[in-house]
């Protein structure tokens, strides 16, 4: 079985468990016998596993290895958890996606120790056949109501908005509020649950936030990545990088976190809620993906008034209606 077979395979199943015989037949152009026969062989050598009989067999992806533990924050360092916990399930892999997990999984367990206020920070990493999934739970006092009070936002859901824009930090004396921003990027999936709020940046690159119905305490963050990925940290972080240089200078903002369900942004203060902190940037590029119109002040907030008090920033929208985009001219006309 060719290396590519199997992948499609593998893909198959992640993809859907039921009806996989018949459905890799139909994608192959090849008989039932056969693909019955590649699913018996991946199920011999441990990479799948199955449930079911006749018809109704569902596949699944083995889990090749599971390990979790539950430290005591105080005392822990994030390269002990790497050192004992992750880094020897992930020794064969491409240096590439090794450097990445190295830095997401220190990255997520020092933001337990140093932000959380836990007693426990509990890690666990799975690994299948296609992809590596690590979890970083915490029961300290929670991400964004951490957020929300330090920079005395109105709503939890505005951390998600600054989480987003990135150079984020609670601790400027200690941090520089980059690890969430990268870690998100560099991984195929990364979600942030804490309390009533999820955030999550899927797989196409867009920030989301989510509400969901139970209250957790603490914090948990998930990351995916697939084992044979070809990202580097080097090329995310060039993508944030100006030009020449190497510092964390360019970001994109996702407008649309910063409308809550059923508003329009319209008013000034919503645009200088999207605008805070704007300034430590070089260039800020305005996502207004999702985002139908805008409204006069709004706009004159943020591409008038706060463009002449930083002019050091450059602002560029992007993904604009023809609404969004009138508005715009409009005021820079002015
Ligand atoms: N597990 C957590 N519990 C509570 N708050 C958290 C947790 N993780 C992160 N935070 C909050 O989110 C902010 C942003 O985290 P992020 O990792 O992006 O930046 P940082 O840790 O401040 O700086 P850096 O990662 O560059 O050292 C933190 O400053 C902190 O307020
Ligand atoms: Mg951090």
């Amino acid at each position: 079985m060719t290396t590519d077979l199997r992948r499609s395979i593998l893909d198959a199943i992640a993809h859907d468990g039921g009806n996989v015989a018949a459905r890799l037949a139909a994608q192959h152009g090849v008989s039932r016998q056969s693909t019955s026969a590649w699913l018996a062989k991946l199920k011999q050598e441990g990479f799948i596993t199955s449930s079911g009989v006749g018809r109704g067999v569902r596949y699944q992806l083995a889990v090749l290895a599971n390990v979790q533990h539950s430290y005591e924050r105080a005392g822990l360092s994030e390269d002990r958890v790497w050192r004992e916990l992750a880094g020897p399930q992930l020794a064969d892999l491409q240096p590439n996606v090794r450097d990445i997990w190295h830095y997401a999984i220190t990255e997520m367990v020092n933001n337990a120790i140093d932000h959380s206020g836990s007693v426990q920070v509990v890690v666990e990493l799975l690994r299948d056949a296609l992809n590596t999934t690590v979890y970083v739970a915490d029961e300290g006092e929670g991400i964004f109501l951490k957020i929300q009070r330090a920079l005395h936002l109105y709503d939890p859901r505005e951390a998600i908005l600054e989480l987003a824009k990135g150079k984020l930090t609670t601790d400027p004396a200690h941090h520089t509020g980059e690890g969430i921003f990268f870690s998100s990027k560099v991984m195929d999936a990364f979600d942030i649950r804490s309390g009533t709020l999820h955030f999550m940046h899927d797989e196409w690159g867009a920030d989301v936030l989510l509400e969901r119905p139970a209250n957790a305490p603490g914090t948990l963050v998930l990351m995916r990545l697939a084992n044979n990925s070809a990202r580097t940290l080097q090329e995310v972080f060039n993508l944030f990088a100006a030009p020449e240089e190497y510092t964390f200078a360019r970001t994109i903002v996702p407008v649309k976190l910063a409308q809550h369900e059923g508003e329009k942004l319209v008013s000034r203060s919503q645009a200088k809620r999207l605008t805070m902190r704007f300034e430590r940037f070089q260039t800020v590029v305005l996502d207004f993906a999702g985002v139908e119109e805008i409204g006069q002040a709004f706009a004159d907030e943020v591409f008038r008034v706060f463009q002449q008090a930083h002019p050091a920033t450059t602002l560029s929208p992007i993904n604009m209606t023809s609404a969004v985009e009138n508005m715009f001219k409009r005021v820079m006309k002015r």
